[in-house]
């Protein structure tokens, strides 16, 4: 492998491997029908140190380069991709935005209550008529004294019911476009905060995509993540590390198709041979290896670049934009492998399939990762 992973990385990899399909993956298929948050998972989670992974030691976090958060998220991904996105946002866009944006005060107040997993946080950007372009957001924070009072609907809110804090953007000043935003840390159970609508979804069914409605809800000004207006860069700043995330996702889902897939070919016979044997066969597990051989690739390098300090925004889009693609690919050639039996709820394959279909979506569809890597490449920034 170009990527050489170092001995501590490859024991955290072993870790979460171990905990992952021994404990997550026990109950993942049940939650996957009964939608039960994995509450007990993440508990554990925090016990292991993987929901504050990248944290500072000093907070309660672990300190851990992005290269082994993307190992120990794409083991955990691998078992139950509903526990997976839980502690993708939370560690990449929630714990990750508070470590670069908040106030010290904001960091020893939340960081180490996250990093222990006793609350989970979650992100909210996405608005009913403001999804793809974040700042045609009209949620507003007026300021009032030492508080500011927020209004507005966010939409598509994992972790929205579970949560325990929830980055939320709003426009402080509706006439500056997305220099207006400005983004505040509310806790769950400030007044003024409800939990809406719960989506109903094809998969991801053990976490929980909400509304968050905001009305009258005021937030202490010392709340505010950076300055007044750098809302717009916090999200996208945070969305760059969360695409790695996805990447990650990605992988792991991809890598449990394979395995199934294969394990699947190598027991089942039918013209007298086991169908391992066709060639044709023989061949889409073949492409299915690479592909996800690429992915992962993609996902280290982008790792690698934020691990060293360098801008990695289109590193991050390239691994999300493929490997997202490539899990699509390979859970329904894993499905296409398993015969009948792959429509089935007694085979794994069909819940990947589920699974992996929003990560084209979420954080950024296929086409909006398109536009962030041309306008990087052709530095003539057009306008979607
Ligand atoms: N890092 C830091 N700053 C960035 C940035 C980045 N990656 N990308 C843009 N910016 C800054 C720019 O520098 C610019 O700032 P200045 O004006 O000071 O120079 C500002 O942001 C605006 O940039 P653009 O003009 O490029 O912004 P745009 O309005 O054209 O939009 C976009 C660009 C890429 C389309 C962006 O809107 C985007 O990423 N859209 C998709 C949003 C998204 O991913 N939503 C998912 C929400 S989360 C979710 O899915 C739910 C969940 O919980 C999992």
């Amino acid at each position: 492998m170009f990527f050489k992973l170092t001995d501590e990385q490859l024991m955290i990899q072993s870790m979460v491997r171990e905990f992952s399909r021994k404990v997550v993956a026990a109950t993942a298929a049940e939650r996957d029908k009964t939608k039960e948050f994995p509450a007990e998972n993440l508990k554990q989670m925090g016990e292991l140190g993987l929901m504050g992974m990248m944290v500072p030691t000093e907070f309660g976090g672990e300190g851990a380069d992005t290269v082994s958060y993307v190992l120990a998220l794409s083991e955990i991904a691998y078992s139950c991709a509903s526990t997976a996105v839980v502690m993708s946002v939370h560690n990449s866009i929630v714990c990750e935005s508070i470590t670069k944006f908040g106030s010290q005060e904001l960091k020893k107040r939340f960081l180490p209550r996250l990093t222990e997993a006793e609350i989970i946080g979650a992100f909210a950007l996405t608005e009913p008529h403001a999804g793809s372009d974040p700042s045609a957001q009209i949620t507003t924070a007026v300021k009032d004294g030492d508080h500011y009072v927020i209004n507005g609907t966010k939409r598509f809110i994992t972790t929205g019911k579970n949560c325990g804090l929830v980055i939320v953007t709003a426009k402080t000043d509706e006439a500056a476009g997305h220099k207006g935003i400005s983004a505040f840390i509310v806790e769950q159970g400030t007044p003024g905060l409800k939990v809406g609508h719960v989506e109903d979804k094809m998969g991801l069914r053990a976490s929980d995509t909400t509304d968050l409605i905001f009305e009258d809800c005021r937030v202490p000004a010392k709340n505010m993540l950076g300055k007044e207006g750098q809302g717009f860069k916090i999200a996208m700043t945070g969305l760059d590390g969360g695409r790695i995330g996805i990447a990650a996702q990605s992988v792991g889902v991809a890598q449990a198709a394979l395995d199934a897939a294969v394990k699947y070919v190598k027991g089942r016979d039918q013209f007298g041979q086991k169908i391992s044997k066709f060639q044709g066969l023989r061949w889409i597990v073949a492409d299915m290896a690479t592909e996800l051989e690429a992915a992962k690739q993609l996902m280290f390098s982008a790792a690698a670049m934020k691990d060293r300090g360098e801008k990695y925004t289109q590193q991050a889009s390239m691994a999300k934009l493929f490997a997202s693609e490539m899990v699509n690919r390979i859970t329904g050639k894993a499905l296409q492998l398993h015969g009948g039996y792959g429509f089935t709820a007694d085979y794994p394959v069909e819940r990947f399939y589920r699974d992996a279909r929003v990560f084209t979506i979420y954080e950024g569809t296929s086409e909006i990762q398109r536009i962030v890597i041309s306008n990087n490449i052709l530095k003539d920034k057009r306008k979607p």
